[in-house]
């Protein structure tokens, strides 16, 4: 099994380190820990090892699933890993919607084999019928994230019900990673609600602002969710303990100022970004979340060229669209704080009328 370099995260090690200003961060600004009880008492593994059983079942409720179909990892990137590890085995063939965060197509294609349905500028709506060409009579898995990283596109109920209807027709899975999905101001209900056949994916990195806690999970059926216990073993082992016990408070009792604070500021700073680009002509779809995939200004040869130039000049931290597969585009993150926000787009500008 051979897994490609994670394009994006070799691009932030590079450039994240030295910058002044960071607009490469694909999710909210991070909480300060002050806001949450710290007391876990002993520093042992979580057990069961699949997480807390009564945390477990406050997830398990809000997909309508039952308690043995969550399990909780160590974010939602172990949630994503395992989920492929448990419902593939070699050569089993994948549909992957792009543009996505890597991993997502990486590791399946690690596995077996994936076909790509890409989204297009400038909705980045679905087409179904593109999923069902896509598929094959051994097709496993499709898989996309909703809201899309990088393009911020929310793909709507009647989409996410089509979408289900044809894989569960097909004897598949979907696998959905909704790590942005509390960020919508009007959260759709979520993909292991559908049916079944799907998979939800997600955890508070994102939308709550809690990276560091390391917490995610996985919403799946009991056989799939089975396979998840089986490979963690061999991954993580337990869910972290201290981060188990902020995530808690923050989807209990903290929830709805945690998400109406980041909604609100996810909102100012979108506009903030709208604004710069409608200044320097530049387009995007007006993402959900706080990531949206603009194009690249004229006069720079393409997405990396200006990511180099912005950082070589100004100290700011773009992702560049290559890593995503679209080298027209660049990533920017406005999660941050405002004022960092309005400082690296006041930069980025000088830098793009400099060049003019
Ligand atoms: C779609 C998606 N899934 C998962 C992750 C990783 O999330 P976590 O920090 O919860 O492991 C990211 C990080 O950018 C992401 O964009």
């Amino acid at each position: 099994m051979e897994i490609p370099p994670f394009e994006l995260e070799r691009w932030l090690d590079e450039y994240e380190p030295d910058a002044d200003l960071m607009l490469a961060e694909s999710g909210v600004r991070s909480l300060p820990v002050d806001r949450f009880d710290l007391d876990v008492g002993e520093l042992g593994y979580v057990i069961p090892t699949d997480g807390e059983p009564a945390f477990r079942a406050e997830i398990a409720e809000r997909y309508g699933r039952d308690a043995e179909e969550v399990v909780l990892t160590c974010g939602t990137q172990e949630a994503d890993y395992l989920t492929f590890m448990s419902l593939l085995d070699e050569g089993d063939h994948s549909v992957v919607v792009s543009p996505t965060y890597q991993s997502l197509a990486s590791v399946p294609e690690s596995i077996g084999e994936v076909t790509e349905v890409r989204t297009e500028p400038p909705t980045w709506e679905l087409s179904v019928d593109a999923v069902a060409e896509a598929m094959r009579p051994d097709t496993r898995l499709v898989v996309l994230t909703n809201p899309s990283n990088p393009t911020g596109k929310y793909l709507g109920p009647e989409t996410m019900r089509a979408l289900y209807d044809l894989v569960a027709d097909e004897d598949a899975y979907l696998l959905v990673d909704e790590v942005y999905r509390m960020l919508a101001d009007d959260p759709h209900a979520p993909a292991a609600a559908l049916g079944p056949r799907a998979i939800s994916a997600a955890g508070v990195s994102k939308s709550y602002g809690m990276a560091g806690a390391r917490v995610g999970w996985v919403v799946a059926d009991a056989e799939i969710a089975e396979g998840v216990r089986r490979w963690k073993d061999y991954t993580t082992i337990s869910p972290p303990l201290v981060g188990s016990h902020l995530a808690r408070q923050a989807l209990g009792e903290q929830e709805d100022d945690i998400l109406e604070a980041n909604r609100a500021h996810a909102k100012a700073n979108r506009e903030c970004v709208a604004d710069f680009l409608d200044r320097h002509g530049l387009e995007w779809f007006e993402p959900t979340g706080v990531n949206g995939f603009p194009t690249v200004p004229d006069g720079f040869e393409n997405g990396k060229e200006f990511c180099r130039s912005v950082f070589d000049a100004e100290s700011v931290v773009l992702a560049p669209g290559e890593v995503f597969g679209h080298p027209d585009r660049f990533r920017i993150g406005f999660g941050l704080h405002t004022e960092e926000l309005e400082e690296g787009l006041d930069r980025i500008g000088r830098h793009i009328e400099a060049e003019r």
